[in-house]
C-alpha cells in the first residue's frame, strides 16, 4: 500500500497545497515538489507548465505521486455562464449540471482536475458580495442545484477524461456573515444550521462530491476551519463523507488572528483535530506538523487516515494512470456547444420583475427606433460579473452587438453610454441619453452594477442601484417613452426609487459571455423569460434578512395590522399600529417574492389538490394542480410546490419549497402538474437535532411564485 511506503515528511507533503501562478515555475517550488513536499498546487492553468509540474511530481519525487490542481472554476472558465445565484434563477439542475460539464472540460484542457465549486452558501443577505456566487435562500433549490453542479463537474465517473473533482463550499454557514460583511462572524444557532445551511452540502455529499472547503467564518464561537463539531461529527459520523477537505485560503493561519489560538502551532493542532485534511497557502501544515507528533499531541494514525484522504481522491481522477494533459484530446475552448449552454442558462436565468402594459416583448414591427441608454449596453468584461479568473471577455458578446445584429438595418438604434461605469456620479452626458431617448419610438436601459461590485470581500452596505443612474432613470421617464430596465448585477438591488420609473425590468444578473444574444430574444419576444427569483428582493436595506421561508411568530403581521409611520394616529399612537412583526417603514413584505418570474405567457394555476387527506407514515401524497397557458405564445413556466407543516417540535417556516418543475406550454395548452411527496421529504431536525417527520397537519401549495395562495391540506396519521 502506497501509505505504507511514505515517509512522515511525505505524508505531510500530501496535506499542504501551494500557490503555483507564477509564469515561471520557481526554483523552491521544483525542490518542494521532487521532494514530495507538496501535495497540490493551485491557480497555474498554462497546460505545459501544469504537465511540468505533474512530470516533477511523478518523475523526480520518491514515490512519483501526482499533485492536484486546483482552481476557482466557479461559473465557467474560458466561456463564462451566469453567476451562480442567476443559474440558480433558471431553476434548471439539467443547464446547471451541464454548464458545470462545460466549464470542467474547459478547465481541464489547462491540466486543472480540481475546481474550487460549487459554492453552496444559503444566503438571506443581498449586502454580501458572495451572495453572487451562491444559490441564494433556499435549502431545497440549493441542494438540488448543488448536486447538479456536482454531478458536472465530476462526470459519471472521475477517471473520465473532462471530468474534474469538485469542491463545496464554504463549510459551513458563511453566508450568514453579520450584516453581509465578508469574513463576518455567523450567529447561527444548531436546528438552523441543520435545517437550512448545512443540506446543500448534505446533498453534494450524497452526490459523491470529492472534496470540501472549510469556511474562514466563525460560527458559534469556534472557526469553521477548527470546528470538530462540522467536520467530524455531521460531515464524517453522521454523513459518512470520504473525501477529503481543504481550508480555505490560508485559514488554518488565520485561527490565531481570530483568537482562538496563540500561534500557528496551536492553529494546526486545532485544524487537524477538527478534519482539515490538506491546508491552502500557508504552510503551517508543512511547519508545525511533525512536532506536534514528536509532541504525541496528535498521532500517526490520525494523520494517515487524512493523507489517505487525500490519494483516494487522486486515485479516483485516475491520476496515477494519467497525470498529463493534452489539450488535443478535449472538446475546443468555447465551441459551439459551449456557447450554446452559456446562452440557454443566461436565458434562463433572467427575471421579468415587472411588465406594465405588457410592454415587452418589444415588436420589431411596431418600432422604428429605440434608444439603448446605460453602463452595461456594452461592457463585455462587466456582464461576466465576479470570480472569472479566467473568463474570457474577447468571447463576450454584448446586449448592443446582439441587438444590432438581430434588428439590423429594420430599426434605428440609438446608444448612448451616459455614465462612464454603473458608479459614476456625473451626469453631464445625461442630456443626450434624453435627446436619444426623447427621438427614439422606445428606450431600454442598461443598469446594474459593475462586476467589481459584487464577490468575495466586495460587499455592500447601501445596495441601492450605485451612482446616478436613479437619476439618469428619471430624466429618461420625462421623455414619456416606455421604458425598460435590463440590469445587470451580482447581488439583489433595493429597486424601490427605480421601480415606479419604469415599465419594465428584466433581472438578468450577471449573465456571462453570452448575455447579449439572450437579453436580445427575451427583449423582442423570441423567446419567454421564465427565470425565477431564487432569493427574495427587499424593499429597503432595513430589512434584512428577508426571505420567504421565515418562522411565523407570536404575532405575525398582515394586511390589517400594518400601520405605517405616516399614518399613525396622532391622538393614540400606541393603539394604532397593530402590535405585530412589521416595520413602520416597510411593512412586512418584500419588493419582489422568492419564487417570482413573469412570464410573455398567461399562466394560470386551478384546482390544487392532494391525493389523500390522510396518509400514514411512511406513505407517498401526490399534490397535483392544473397548469394552463391562456396567453399567445409558448413559454417556459416553473411551478413551485410549498408546504408549510402547522405544529412542529420547532417551530416550523411559513412556507418551504419542496418541489419545482420546468414546463413548457403551447398557448391554449393545459397540463396537470404533480408533485410526490414521501414522509421523509416532510423531515426536519428537531429539539433533539434529530431528522424526523413528525404527524400532524399540512398544507400544501403550488403556483408560479412563493406568494401563491392556490391552498390544499393534508395530514399525516401516525399509524403507531
Ligand atoms: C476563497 C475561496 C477560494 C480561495 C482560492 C478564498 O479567498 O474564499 O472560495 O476558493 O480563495 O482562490
Amino acid at each position: 500500500m502506497l501509505l505504507d511506503q511514505m515517509t512522515l515528511s511525505e505524508k505531510i507533503g500530501q496535506m499542504n497545497q501551494v500557490n503555483a501562478s507564477d509564469s515561471d515555475i520557481t526554483d523552491q517550488l521544483r525542490l518542494d515538489i521532487a521532494a514530495g513536499r507538496v501535495g497540490s498546487v493551485l491557480n497555474q492553468v498554462d497546460v505545459d507548465t501544469v504537465n511540468e509540474l505533474q512530470r516533477i511530481a511523478v518523475q523526480e519525487s520518491r514515490l512519483g505521486i501526482p499533485l492536484l490542481v486546483g482552481r476557482d472554476v466557479i461559473h465557467g472558465f474560458k466561456t463564462v455562464m451566469p453567476i451562480p445565484l442567476g443559474q440558480a434563477a433558471t431553476w434548471n439542475p439539467d443547464i446547471v449540471r451541464e454548464g458545470a460539464k462545460v466549464a470542467a472540460r474547459e478547465a481541464a484542457t489547462a491540466g486543472i482536475n480540481w475546481a474550487l465549486a460549487p459554492m453552496i452558501d444559503i444566503s438571506r443577505d443581498a449586502r454580501w458580495g458572495r451572495i453572487a456566487e451562491s444559490p441564494g435562500e433556499d435549502p431545497y433549490l440549493a441542494s438540488v442545484l448543488a448536486a447538479a453542479m456536482v454531478e458536472g463537474y465530476q462526470g459519471e465517473d472521475l477517471i473520465d477524461i473532462g471530468t474534474i473533482a469538485a469542491c463545496a463550499k464554504h463549510f459551513a454557514g458563511y453566508g450568514a456573515s453579520e450584516s453581509g460583511r465578508d469574513y463576518s462572524t455567523t450567529n447561527i444557532p444548531e436546528n438552523e444550521l441543520r435545517n437550512v445551511y448545512l443540506r446543500p452540502f448534505k446533498a453534494a455529499v450524497d452526490a459523491g462530491v470529492a472534496t470540501l472547503m472549510a469556511s474562514f467564518s466563525d460560527l458559534d464561537g469556534v472557526p469553521a476551519t477548527a470546528n470538530k463539531f462540522l467536520m467530524r461529527q455531521v460531515l464524517r459520523d453522521e454523513w459518512g463523507f470520504r473525501g477529503f477537505v481543504v481550508s480555505d485560503w490560508d485559514s488554518v493561519r488565520q485561527l490565531a488572528i481570530h483568537g482562538l489560538t496563540e500561534n500557528d502551532k496551536e492553529s494546526v493542532f486545532q485544524a487537524v483535530t477538527a478534519g482539515v485534511d490538506m491546508e491552502m497557502a500557508g504552510e503551517s501544515y508543512a511547519h508545525n506538523l511533525e512536532e506536534l507528533l514528536e509532541d504525541g499531541r496528535i498521532d500517526i494514525e490520525m494523520i494517515d487516515a487524512m493523507v489517505a484522504n487525500i490519494l483516494s481522491v487522486k486515485f479516483r481522477l485516475g491520476l496515477f494512470e494519467n497525470p498529463f494533459t493534452d489539450p488535443a484530446a478535449l472538446p475546443a475552448i468555447a465551441n459551439e456547444e459551449a456557447l450554446e449552454t452559456a446562452r440557454k442558462a443566461a436565458l434562463q436565468s433572467a427575471v421579468l420583475l415587472k411588465n406594465d402594459g405588457g410592454v415587452l416583448p418589444l415588436s420589431a414591427e411596431t418600432l422604428n427606433s429605440i434608444a439603448i441608454i446605460g453602463p452595461l449596453a456594452d461592457a463585455p468584461y462587466e456582464q461576466l460579473g465576479t470570480w472569472i479568473f479566467d473568463g474570457d471577455s474577447d468571447l463576450s458578446v454584448t446586449p448592443l452587438r446582439s441587438i444590432r445584429d438581430m434588428l439590423g438595418e429594420d430599426i434605428e438604434i440609438r446608444y448612448a453610454r451616459a455614465m462612464a461605469n454603473s458608479r459614476s456620479r456625473p451626469t453631464g452626458s445625461f442630456a443626450q441619453a434624453v435627446e436619444i431617448a426623447a427621438d427614439s419610438d422606445a428606450a431600454i436601459l442598461f443598469l446594474g452594477e459593475e462586476s467589481i461590485l459584487s464577490g468575495e470581500a466586495h460587499s455592500r452596505a447601501n445596495i441601492d442601484l450605485p451612482g446616478a443612474q436613479a437619476e439618469l432613470v428619471r430624466q429618461i421617464r420625462k421623455t414619456g417613452k416606455p421604458v425598460t430596465a435590463v440590469i445587470m448585477a451580482g447581488r439583489p438591488l433595493t429597486l424601490t426609487n427605480i421601480v415606479d420609473e419604469v415599465d419594465a425590468i428584466l433581472y438578468a444578473w450577471h449573465p456571462g459571455t453570452m448575455g447579449g444574444p439572450a437579453i436580445a430574444d427575451l427583449l423582442f419576444g423570441v423567446e419567454s423569460p421564465s427565470g425565477k427569483l431564487p432569493v427574495t428582493f427587499p424593499r429597503m436595506v432595513g430589512q434584512i434578512p428577508i426571505y420567504y421561508n421565515h418562522k411565523n411568530t407570536g404575532k405575525p403581521p398582515s394586511p390589517d395590522t400594518v400601520v405605517l409611520i405616516d399614518d399613525i394616529d396622532a391622538r393614540a399612537p400606541q393603539l394604532s399600529t397593530g402590535m405585530t412583526a412589521f416595520h413602520l417603514d416597510a411593512g412586512y413584505t418584500p419588493l419582489f417574492a422568492f419564487g417570482h418570474g413573469l412570464s410573455y405567457a398567461e399562466f394560470d394555476y386551478q384546482n390544487v389538490r392532494s391525493s389523500s387527506r390522510e396518509i400514514g407514515m411512511g406513505d407517498t401524497v401526490t399534490i397535483s394542480a392544473e397548469l394552463a397557458n391562456n396567453g399567445s405564445v409558448a413559454a417556459d413556466e416553473v411551478a413551485q410546490l410549498y408546504i408549510r407543516d402547522l405544529v412542529g417540535n420547532v417551530t416550523r417556516p411559513v412556507k418551504e419549497l419542496k418541489g419545482f418543475k420546468r414546463v413548457r406550454l403551447e398557448p391554449g395548452q393545459r397540463v396537470t402538474v404533480d408533485f410526490e411527496l414521501h414522509t421523509d421529504d416532510l423531515a426536519f431536525f428537531g429539539r433533539n437535532m434529530q431528522l424526523m417527520t413528525e404527524a400532524g397537519e399540512f398544507h400544501a401549495w403550488i403556483g408560479g411564485s412563493s406568494e401563491t395562495d392556490l391552498r390544499t391540506e393534508f395530514r399525516i396519521i401516525d399509524s403507531e
